[in-house]
């Protein structure tokens, strides 16, 4: 299975699975270096640093070797995010000790939780800038030229790199990132965002559509806004729009969305991730509205059990949930819904694990990113219970998730047999080089023979038959629409 944006492998290791390195771009005098990990916030933030950096005569490379500067953006989410990147550190350390002016720094989650120690104690690395402070990226670099350690991980409640347009690095790109907001308050007990990427904030509407607008105008087809909760997106201006104030006009997550869903009917919105607790219906009235709004949900539940929820300082409860589920099929009958579960949670009992095997039962996800518990350091979970349920035990109720998963995704891709589909096509298939890629609008991939279609272009296509991860199919012309007289 693949996670949403096609980048990396799932099941335990999740959206964190694999390294993104960016592509090379332009001519610059000196050259840079970054690989990402992580969320695709990472690989947004990456983006925002190459544009930072390029001002600074940088340009990007994909070969580590012939770098000046390396940067690696990382991510705390689960313990095993955090060996694969000190793994890599290590590795960079030796190409220093053959190449001694080069710099290596550290970005992102880690930065941010591990501040000087991965300068001091452990002697990693030259340089660590946490999420908030990539604009002072530059003068960092020259600290450390000068033979300095450079560290800032102050974090900002201001910060939102609104006014930074991102370089672009995937040149003839598609789909692309656009952060919304940055930052949590939520505060769920096992999760460790709120202490590496702090205070939640908005970014200015204007900045956003004026991205998106820049984006598609280069030929990409798809955005996807991106937040950790992107629900509680609220942008307040005064009339100067620049003063944030309770009292004056605010736009909230549906209205942005609508703001985008008006920029041109041929680019897709998606977005990521939603909370239960603050999806509203009026968010899912405004996807019915749009037919270029994709009819795709990413609706974290953890668990299934109401108790479990408590304990995980979630602020929904499993009837919460299911009733959101059911707002979706009422106002979204064809939309897509995906999840992410957490196995093995602080005092998870057999009743409450098979609480969330019922709730999969009952809501048949399309797809779900699986993940065992691992404790994280100062997190309200790691302060007040215990991590006590085996690694055997949540190895075995993680397989019994993702076997029941599995079937749920095959029974709803088989349902798609004869349907027609509406595809945005990515590319050439990894498996056959005479397949073209593309996602439906609930974000399924479909793989179809080449035509004339190419890359960037709509299609439709019929589904013949399908795996639990993919559809396949052929082109076929547009459905003619139904007139009602
Ligand atoms: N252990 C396991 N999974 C976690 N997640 C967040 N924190 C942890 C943790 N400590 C999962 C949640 C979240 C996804 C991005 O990562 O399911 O939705
Ligand atoms: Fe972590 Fe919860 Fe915030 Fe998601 S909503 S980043 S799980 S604290």
């Amino acid at each position: 299975m693949v996670d949403d944006h096609g980048n990396n492998k799932v099941i335990d290791e999740g959206k964190q699975g694999e390294a993104l390195v960016l592509d090379d771009h332009s001519e610059g005098s000196k050259k840079l270096y970054v690989e990402s990990y992580g969320c695709a916030m990472n690989f947004s933030d990456s983006e925002v640093v190459a544009s930072i950096m390029a001002k600074e005569g940088y340009s990007t490379t994909r070969n580590s070797e012939e770098a000046d500067v390396i940067l690696i953006n990382t991510c705390s989410i689960r313990d095993n995010a955090e060996m694969r990147v000190r793994k890599r550190l290590t590795e960079f350390r030796k190409q220093k000790k053959a190449q001694p002016k080069l710099v290596v720094g550290v970005l992102g989650c880690m930065a941010e939780r591990l501040k000087q120690s991965l300068l001091e104690e452990e002697k990693l690395v030259d340089l660590v800038a946490g999420p908030d402070a990539y604009r002072e990226l530059p003068g960092m670099i020259d600290e450390v030229n000068g033979g300095q350690k450079a560290v800032n991980v102050l974090l900002s409640r201001e910060e939102t790199y609104g006014d930074i347009s991102p370089i672009r690095l995937d040149e003839g790109g598609i789909s692309g990132f656009v952060s919304i907001t940055r930052g949590c308050d939520n505060m769920c007990s096992f999760c460790v965002v709120p202490f590496t990427r702090g205070r939640e904030r908005s970014r200015d509407p204007h900045t956003i559509v004026q991205e998106c607008t820049d984006i598609f105008n280069r030929g990409y087809r798809e955005v996807t806004l991106l937040g950790q909760n992107v629900d509680s997106y609220r942008w307040n201006m005064s009339s100067k729009g620049v003063i944030k104030d309770e009292t004056q006009s605010t736009t909230d997550f549906a209205e942005l969305m609508e703001m985008v869903a008006q920029i041109h009917p041929d680019l897709r919105i998606r977005f990521s991730t939603s909370h239960p607790k603050d999806l509203t219906d009026k968010v899912l009235e405004v996807m019915a509205k749009y037919d270029n709004i994709c009819p795709y949900i990413h609706l974290p539940v953890q668990s299934g059990h109401s108790d479990v929820l408590q304990r995980m300082n979630r602020g929904y409860s499993r009837e919460w949930y299911l009733d959101r589920i059911a707002a979706i099929r009422r106002i979204l009958p064809n939309c897509g819904i995906s999840t992410d579960i957490i196995v093995g949670f602080c005092g998870e009992t057999e009743e409450e694990h098979q609480a969330t095997l019922s709730l999969q039962n009952e809501v048949q996800f399309d797809f779900a990113y699986m993940y065992k518990y691992s404790e994280r350091p100062k997190t309200l979970a790691e302060r007040k219970f215990e991590d006590d349920v085996t690694e055997e035990l949540k190895s075995r109720r993680l397989d019994e998730i993702i076997a029941n998963q599995l079937r749920h995704s095959l029974a709803n891709n088989l349902r798609q047999i004869g349907e027609v589909h509406k595809v945005l096509i990515e590319g050439v298939s990894k498996k056959s080089e005479d397949d073209l890629m593309g996602r439906d609008e609930r974000n399924t991939k479909v793989v179809f023979p080449k035509g004339t279609a190419k890359k960037g272009d709509y299609v439709w296509v019929k589904i013949k038959e399908c795996t639990s991860a993919t559809l396949i199919g052929e082109q076929v012309e547009e459905p003619a629409k139904l007139v009602v007289s």
